[in-house]
């Protein structure tokens, strides 16, 4: 037998038993952000390679070591996006949407990263972002934290931290990078190896090393606060108090420094202690300088993403969430001529009765299996049609989740009958 083809390591499928969890998130989350006045902007999972090099940086982790890229038949370098704030400002640029106006955009999908798998952590994973441009701040910074938060309200999950943190401008951080050179170099020998790259390229993210015996070095290390100029400290402590004011607790982490190069002044991330390595939920910033990078003119921007696997773990293990019931109804269906009809009268309660969810049993088969599927589909009643049913212009009812006798009722009465049933 030939051996069976399994999905890509990291890659996974989401099962019929998942999917009304994935739908009430998306459901819940969708409807948050129009709430907030969002749109949704759909964009392709391909882009050039060129668009992720320029915006998340050449020096990353992301576009080092950990892209989807190929060369397609024309022999253009292609990628499969790693995150969608590249391609969405590519987007908006591309079609005029920056020019004279704000927008708050969001997109969801999946997204593709060559990272060492483990629990949290895919290489085809799924994110819910948001997008927002042309307004300054910190009041949009405030206002998409503010939503976030309601997101984990309404959605039920609890215990979730805000970290917050400024990284400045790129000319404060200019400064404060050539300090951290100065100070790394001067304790180069405490440097591991991946630590001694950054250095010249990233040294900022030599701060987000999870290497325990550097940690001494890097406690030890400048921090940007010190470098920061008046507008960028007004600008995070009026974001703090607009927090405070909206009542919206966060913790200070001036280790926050992000793993994308567009980020400016305000960075955030969520995260909960209850997955792991992983547990970062939610992330994102503001990054004033990307949609010149990319070409455009000087626009304000700031948004954020959310791991969908990451907040479906969560909500999985806590919240009480849509179990996979398929039907209310199904139809039982012996003989053949209650096949043919059956699939008749199954269209007419449809008609009937839009908002209950019907399933015929097709394939034929005796009474005992046909009552076993019934059962599997999580239906609360079944409706069996056989040729004394037929002759009589009747169907039977059998309850299959309570004890209640097992009655016959007029085909002509039957939408009614159901509908008094499930009061709907
Ligand atoms: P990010 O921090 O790279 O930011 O990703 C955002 C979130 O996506 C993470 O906090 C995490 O929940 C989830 N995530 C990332 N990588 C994986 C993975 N390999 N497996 C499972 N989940 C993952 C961004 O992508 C930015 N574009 C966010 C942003 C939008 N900043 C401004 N606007």
């Amino acid at each position: 037998m030939a051996k069976n083809i399994q999905a890509i390591r990291g890659m996974h499928d989401v099962l019929p038993d998942q999917t009304p969890h994935w739908q009430f998130l998306e459901n819940r989350v969708r409807d948050v952000l129009g709430r907030y006045g969002y749109q949704e902007i759909r964009m392709p999972i391909v882009e050039f390679t060129e668009l992720f090099k320029r915006s998340i940086g050449e020096v990353t982790d992301i576009v080092e070591k950990e892209m989807y890229t190929f060369e397609d038949r024309n022999g253009d370098s292609l990628t499969l996006r790693p995150e969608g704030t590249a391609g969405c400002v590519r987007a908006a640029l591309e079609h005029g949407l920056l020019h004279n106006q704000t927008q708050r955009l969001w997109y969801q999908g999946p997204m593709f990263r060559h990272e060492r798998p483990q629990k949290g952590r895919y290489r085809q994973f799924h994110q819910i972002g948001v997008e927002t441009f042309g307004m300054p701040g910190p009041d949009i910074d405030a206002e998409i934290i503010a939503m976030t938060a309601r997101l984990w309200r309404e959605l039920g999950i609890e215990g979730l931290e805000l970290q917050l943190n400024t990284l400045g401008t790129s000319e404060e951080r200019a400064r404060y990078r050539e300090e951290l050179v100065r100070y790394f170099s001067a304790h180069a020998e405490r440097l591991d190896e991946d630590s001694r790259r950054r250095l010249r390229s990233n040294p900022l993210r030599i701060l987000d090393t999870k290497n325990p015996e550097m940690a001494e070095l890097v406690q030890g290390a400048p921090v940007l606060e010190a470098y920061l100029g008046e507008d960028s400290r007004r600008h995070f402590e009026q974001l703090r108090e607009m927090l405070d004011a909206m009542g919206v607790p966060h913790v200070l982490n001036p280790r926050l420094v992000r793993g994308l190069d567009y980020y400016s002044l305000t960075v955030f991330e969520w995260v909960t202690d209850e997955l792991g390595a992983q547990g970062t939920v939610c992330a994102g910033g503001r990054y004033d300088g990307l949609v010149a990078q990319l070409g455009g003119r000087p626009t304000p921007a700031v948004g954020f993403a959310m791991g969908v696997e990451r907040l479906m773990a969560l909500l999985e293990a806590k919240a009480r969430l849509p179990d996979a019931r398929r039907a209310d109804v199904y139809l039982v269906l012996m003989g053949e001529r209650a096949q043919r009809e059956g699939l008749v009268l199954a269209e007419r309660l449809r008609d009937a009765l839009p908002r209950l969810r019907i399933l015929t049993h097709c394939g034929g088969g005796g009474f005992k299996a046909q009552f076993k599927r019934a059962d599997r589909s999580g239906a609360q009643l079944a409706v069996v049609l056989g040729e004394d049913e037929l002759e009589n212009n009747q169907a039977g009812v059998k309850f299959l989740r309570e004890e209640r006798p097992q009655e016959s009722i007029p085909l002509v009465e039957l939408a009614d009958y159901l509908s008094d049933v499930f009061d709907r």
